[in-house]
């Protein structure tokens, strides 16, 4: 077979390790692979040349231990409304004389290939996103790694935060999904944890702060500091989340970022010192960590696996523990949120650590 390989939507830490897992198999199989540039790009225009870049064993020691995307990203959709690429795409995939191709992505990326699966393309998909927000896996390469990079940075925060006794907000990223701000936020051992699939009041929000000022004085030291892990989707009641800027993409969606500095600006009038940080794309530009660098090699394989039973339309999955496969129409349906009756106290607006599992 002779495969095409794509990185499309936001690049995650474990994207390399899924192209060097993919070549890996590919080549024990005695499979051709080529990687497809900038994601879905590399097929929706019809001069690809500087897209199209072959791929052979040398690239797996390099690709397995490199954040980012060695293929770049686009959010470039084929299947858009107003700019339908489906027949160049199949016409593209004719030229390069790709027998299928493998498309690692999130909900956008993924949700064209559903589309162009239906339309008679033979794609698998392969789950990634920092944000974790994807149905029908329990795993989406990123993840891990960005959560790390929370916990060390809001350690980092908390001595700072700690010398000089600062109300501190740390601006996760997420979109409208809170498992970044929820898990970095327990790990981290946060005051407070803002998500958004639940929103609150800036009353409320204070009257927590000052009770657990009030807490950490009666057990006997002086921690004034507190510190709060926000993400970037959450909102006051009433308020829509802080955009960055009013630009969409070509999947319609509006970037988010900024509302520590919002609430800020909102707590200073209160609390004598406060401060923000968004952690913005350091989330995202780490080098894979150790569950990435294995699940990026793992879901390349099964990808391979699944071209070669012809399980096209599919994505590897991770489902209780196991690989197993998703139809990709799922992946449209709805993005996977946080629980907030299993996992948020809605009261001291934190996660909810007693009695609770912790399978997501
Ligand atoms: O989906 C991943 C993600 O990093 C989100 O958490 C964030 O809202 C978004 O991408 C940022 O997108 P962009 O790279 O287009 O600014």
């Amino acid at each position: 077979m002779r495969i095409g390989v794509l990185t499309g939507g936001g690049d995650a830490p474990g994207l390399n390790p899924a192209i060097a897992g993919v070549v890996e198999r590919a080549v024990l199989d005695g499979h051709e692979i080529i990687g497809l540039k900038r994601g879905w790009e590399a097929l929706s225009v019809r001069e690809n040349d500087r897209h199209i870049l072959p791929l052979g064993p040398e690239i797996i020691r390099e690709y397995s231990r490199l954040g980012g995307s060695k293929l770049q990203c686009s959010r470039t959709n084929p299947v858009s409304e107003d700019n339908d690429r489906t027949d160049l795409v199949k016409e593209n995939m004719k030229k390069l004389k790709l027998d299928a191709v493998i498309a690692i992505g999130g909900e956008d990326t993924l949700g064209a290939a559903a589309i162009l699966a239906e339309r008679g393309v033979r794609v698998v998909g392969i789950p990634k996103t920092i944000d974790r927000d994807l149905v029908g896996t329990e795993y989406t390469l990123g993840y891990d790694t960005a959560l790390n990079v929370i916990c060390d940075s809001a350690e980092r925060i908390a001595h700072t935060a700690e010398s000089h006794q600062t109300i501190f907000l740390l601006e996760v990223m997420g979109r409208h999904a809170g498992w970044l701000a929820l898990r970095g936020g327990e790990a981290a051992f946060a005051d407070v944890v803002l998500i958004p699939e639940h929103s609150f009041s800036i009353k409320q929000l204070t009257a927590v702060l000052h009770e657990r000022m009030a807490t950490s004085m009666k057990q006997g030291f002086e921690q004034l500091y507190k510190m709060i892990v926000v993400s970037e989707g959450s909102h006051i009641e009433g308020e829509d989340a802080v955009r960055r800027d009013s630009q969409l993409d070509e999947f319609g969606h509006y970037s988010l970022g900024g509302v520590g500095n919002y609430l800020k600006g909102l707590l200073e009038h209160q609390f004598k010192h406060t401060r923000y940080t968004a952690l913005a794309y350091l989330q995202r530009g780490a080098p894979p960590s150790q569950k990435d660098r294995q699940m990026g090699r793992r879901f390349g394989h099964n990808a391979v696996e699944m071209l070669k039973n012809e399980e096209f339309g599919f994505m590897v999955a991770l489902k209780k523990s196991r690989l197993t496969k998703t139809d990709l129409k799922e992946v449209k349906k709805s993005p996977s949120l946080v629980d907030v009756d299993r996992f948020y106290d809605t009261e001291k607006l934190n996660v909810k650590i007693a009695w609770t599992d912790i399978s997501e």
